[in-house]
């Protein structure tokens, strides 16, 4: 098994871009409540993707859909170009294992320790002697910034940040290739934050990882996302760079990346003239 795995064949897009993941006129909904109304969108290959929306817009909805924790009434999702609905079990557990999931809501098992946490997957997918899955545990361990000593603590002895950490370390147990987070910032302080998305973007480097960030951090959005999706009026409204969003007319998309929070944090001019290099700059304000 190898931590990358960049020989995968994908679809590409009309820009040539790799489709790690598509979902295509997805509707979900809960008895007539309908949460998610023919959405599409797209990840691509290497990107580190910030999903944004009001609360209760249908983030973690879209999350859980994604991964078949909860059915969709129609439209077809597509990840690392298979579709699930006509895989067999076996090739189902194949593409499950080629994911790394860290939840909004209970990150780790509180009667585990962060080793045993982390083995869970290990457990789940493959069949590897308890020697080699402590050694793999020591290594995502240390991959995600944590001591070693962190091995054999309980969640309850750890703070919020290590939890995150070993969250995001269970993640990553079997070397996944899509990596979806659902709010891996939120209750850390901003230094605490700020080294968290530091860490991801250094992990989608060195391990050529697709990231999916659900966020409501604008630090975040703006300083490690490569590109932003927001969803609103259950589809997504707009997608692309910053400057994407500083042009969209939607009024929650400008209220949240034009209002006072965001004038603190996005760069004065990309503001004022936010027309004038479109495109030209990814989210987070890196030369294309
Ligand atoms: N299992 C469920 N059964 C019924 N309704 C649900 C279920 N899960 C979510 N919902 C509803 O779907 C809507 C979207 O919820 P979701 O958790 O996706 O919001 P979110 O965008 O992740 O919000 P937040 O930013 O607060 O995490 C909410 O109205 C929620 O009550
Ligand atoms: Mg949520």
């Amino acid at each position: 098994m190898s931590a990358l795995h960049s020989d995968i064949p994908l679809q590409k897009d009309e820009q040539g871009r790799d489709i790690v993941l598509s979902a295509q006129d997805v509707t979900v909904a809960f008895g007539s409540k309908v949460v998610l109304d023919k959405l599409n969108l797209n990840i691509y290959r290497g990107e580190i993707l910030g999903f944004v929306g009001a609360s209760g817009a249908g983030k973690s909805v879209l999350l859980r859909t994604v991964l078949r924790l909860l059915p969709r009434r129609s439209g077809k999702i597509e990840i690392l170009g298979e579709d699930y609905d006509t895989l067999s079990e076996p090739e189902r557990n194949q593409l499950d294992m080629r994911l790394g999931v860290l939840f909004q809501q209970g990150a780790l098992f509180s009667s585990l320790t962060v080793k045993e946490n982390i083995q869970v997957p290990m457990r789940e997918y493959l069949d590897l002697p308890q020697e080699m899955m402590d050694e793999l545990a020591l290594m995502k361990i240390r991959m995600v910034g944590l001591a070693a000593d962190a091995a054999d603590k309980y969640p309850s002895e750890l703070s919020g940040g290590m939890i995150k950490r070993a969250a995001l370390a269970r993640a990553l147990a079997l070397d996944p290739d899509l990596v979806f987070l659902d709010e891996p910032t939120s209750g850390l302080d901003p230094i605490g934050a700020t080294e968290f998305d530091e860490l991801i973007a250094r992990l989608r480097d060195t391990l050529g990882l697709t990231v999916y960030m659900v966020t409501h951090d604008l630090d975040s959005l703006f300083s490690v996302c490569d590109r932003i999706a927001v969803l609103g009026q259950k589809r997504v409204l707009v997608e692309g760079t910053v400057e994407d969003m500083l042009a969209c007319d939607d009024p929650w998309v400008q209220s949240y990346f034009r209002g006072k929070r965001a004038r603190s944090i996005v760069p004065r001019e990309d503001i004022r003239g936010h027309n004038d290099d479109k495109g030209a700059r990814s989210a987070n304000g890196r030369e294309k």
